[in-house]
């Protein structure tokens, strides 16, 4: 994707909201002058958002930069202002979940049932022994009882590590591991594509050797059998529907810890990112309610990303509980049991603001527009986009074939890191490019400079840096300050480096071009090329691997995986097959490389350093380019005669 994104900053179509949107906007383009003249005090016009208990001393601490303190000596509920503020404030009945599940009845979770469910679970949880500051897992499907143990966590302090249910088990034990969680909260199973799957068992894996877990709470989803240890292991039906369903809610620090988010990045550990409560919770809010537009009394919002992964943490559970919104959350997959499945459901619950990824979005072009066609999708008013560059075609198809014409699309780019959206159209002011996240939200600062660390001009490019903290940014990288300060703000001490490559237009508008780094981005899913290398080499056949992510219409990246085998081992489909396997094993499914092309030698460097420029090259098609500085120049010809004959 990233070579056609280069081209595209002489993108000359341009959208400006309706005059009827603009009418209704939630804020006017003068908010931008505002953030701007008084950054801080804007940012604590936001908090005002919340309800805190004790009102902060002051805005930002910056001494001890990188790490920052936001709304310092204030003290609040996250839960609180997620879930019970609302019914106090008479909205008890509103809906606040309505659960599609992949197959079955829908469920309406009001804000008072979510009040006393939540307050089940956080007695269950104390019960069970969990206190302020320990670190509860959580894996399991998108259930609403995912979003209960979440916010049980919250009301009791205790950081959640929320771990993608499709990760392995492997996967889900360094997790475990590094965060040393005291409770693993999961389900029996899930429901997907037509069918229960397991997934205790992978938690039974992974806590063998995890010595830290006292307990495993376990939900019953799909009623299938599962092993059970008497000692450790508690029904959620036992415990948690069983528990009295009120619960003071406790306030805490502003800095408390509220979760943990395994992320990839450039080495094969994944990195532990750390949020806290006010600043975190102010800037999914406040970014929830301006660039979604919410009018939480009539809006229906779904955002179709999993708990798993940030979005779902800002996106589904704390910015859109916080404003008060009613949202969709679905069980299943997009072509579950049609491929109409989506637009079914925007029909069925009128949703009128839809936050998806580009992968989707190409995914049901493919399948084509005669299947939204069969669907009434006039109760979308907003379109949003997140997790990779959305490219032009699909940005016109989402805004034509799903909004049909009238919506505005936001094209939102953040990343765990970031906790909330960073840079973003607002949908009643920005004129929208497509494929352009156009400029930074109003309170962030978004510079792209070059290699020097020089801030380019209009026309410019180079890598997008943040130069100024933000409420919402992580606090570090759990047990690892160091890291933090090396990932992050060595290479330009006063800038936090993204990661991403960025190109201004000619007007100043922002274009994301993919990641810099060693990070791969498949269907909006952060894989790091170290971590699927080091789960090739773990498996006794392969001697030497290199992995790349490789342009892929759908999944903009597909991964790429490049091995050497150990002397006598035989290359065939069926090894092909084994080694996807092996992958999909250590990480999870979603790590399979799309291709493994077994061969002789790896383009190294004098200096041994893996030329991926080279085998990008390959795997796209593409003619090399240089390869002079390669140790041995004749390799690339054996590489691609080799896959020539072999493919
Ligand atoms: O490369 C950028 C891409 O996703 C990365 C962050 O991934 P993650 O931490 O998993 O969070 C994804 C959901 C926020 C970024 O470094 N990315 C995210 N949003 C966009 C994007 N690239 C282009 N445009 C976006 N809107």
């Amino acid at each position: 994707m990233t070579d056609t994104l280069e081209n595209l900053a002489t993108e000359s179509r341009s959208f400006p909201p309706s005059p009827e949107f603009v009418a209704q906007s939630n804020v006017t383009a003068a908010i931008y002058d505002e953030a701007a003249a008084d950054r801080l005090g804007f940012w604590a016009e936001q908090a005002q958002r919340l309800d805190w208990a004790q009102p902060w001393t002051e805005v930002l601490d910056w001494s001890d930069a990188p790490f920052a303190k936001w709304f310092v000596g204030g003290r609040l509920s996250v839960a609180y202002n997620c879930v019970d503020r609302h019914v106090d404030n008479g909205l008890g009945s509103r809906a606040a979940i309505i659960f599609e599940p992949e197959s079955g009845e829908a469920e309406t979770i009001t804000y008072a049932d979510l009040q006393k469910r939540v307050s089940q679970a956080a007695n269950a949880l104390t019960e069970l022994g969990v206190e302020a500051g320990d670190r509860v897992a959580i894996y399991m499907p998108m259930i609403p009882q995912a979003v209960v143990a979440m916010l049980a966590c919250a009301r009791i302090g205790a950081p959640h590590s929320v771990v993608f249910g499709g990760f392995s088990a492997e996967a889900l034990r360094s997790r475990i591991e590094d965060a040393e969680a005291k409770v693993v909260i999961t389900t029996d199973g899930q429901f997907r594509r037509g069918s229960s799957m397991p997934l205790k068992p992978a938690v039974d894996e992974a806590v063998e050797h995890c010595p830290t877990v006292q307990k495993v709470l376990v939900v019953r989803r799909t009623g299938d059998d599962v092993a059970w240890n008497d000692e450790r292991d508690v029904w959620w039906h036992d415990v948690v529907a069983t528990a009295p369903d009120t619960h003071e809610a406790q306030d805490f620090d502003a800095e408390h810890p509220l979760f943990i988010l395994y992320t990839s990045g450039t080495t094969g550990k994944p990195k532990g990112i750390l949020h806290t409560s006010g600043g975190y919770l102010t800037q999914a809010s406040y970014t929830h309610n301006t660039v979604f537009d919410l009018k939480p009394e009539t809006d229906v919002y779904w955002c179709t990303a999993d708990i798993g992964w940030v979005t779902g943490h800002s996106y589904i559970v704390y910015g859109p509980l916080s404003n008060g919104a009613t949202q969709v959350i679905y069980e299943g997959t997009p072509d579950t049991p049609h491929k109409g499945r989506w637009w079914e459901i925007v029909q069925k619950h009128k949703v009128s603001i839809l936050y998806t990824a580009p992968t989707a979005i190409r995914t049901f072009m493919k399948w084509g527009a005669d299947i939204p066609a069969q669907y009434d999708l006039s109760s979308l008013r907003l379109l949003g986009s997140v997790g990779e560059p959305i490219n032009p075609e699909a940005w016109m198809w989402y805004r034509d074939v799903i909004g049909g014409g009238r919506c505005p699309i936001v094209d939102t780019w953040w990343q765990t890191e970031t906790g909330a959206m960073m840079i973003s159209p607002l949908p009643g002011v920005t004129e929208c490019k497509p494929g352009s996240a156009m400029r930074a939200l109003p309170g962030i600062g978004a510079v792209i400079v070059d290699d020097h660390g020089e801030p380019v001009g209009p026309g410019g490019g180079g890598y997008l840096v943040l130069s100024e903290p933000w409420p919402s940014m992580l606090r570090g990288i759990w047990g690892d300050p160091q890291r933090y300060k090396d990932t992050y703000w060595s290479r330009w001490p006063q800038y936090y480096f993204a990661g991403d490559g960025a190109k201004y237009d000619e007007d100043g508008a922002i274009w994301l071009l993919g990641r810099v780094d060693d990070v791969m981005n498949v269907s909006g899913h952060r894989i790091s090329t170290t971590e699927v290398e080091s789960a090739l080499v773990s498996h006794p056949a392969v001697a030497e691997a290199a992995v790349v992510g490789a342009t892929d219409e759908t999944t903009g990246q597909g991964i790429v995986a490049f091995v050497i085998l150990r002397g006598g081992i035989e290359d065939g489909p069926e090894l092909v097959q084994e080694l996807r396997k092996h992958v999909g094993h250590e990480i999870g499914p979603i790590a399979k490389p799309r291709q493994i092309l077994v061969v002789p030698e790896l383009p190294k460097t004098r200096s041994g350093k893996i030329m991926r420029r080279l085998l990008r090259d390959v795997a796209e098609n593409r003619s090399l380019g240089d390869v002079t500085t390669l140790a041995d120049p004749t390799i690339m010809n054996l590489i691609q005669q080799g896959l020539g004959a072999g493919n």
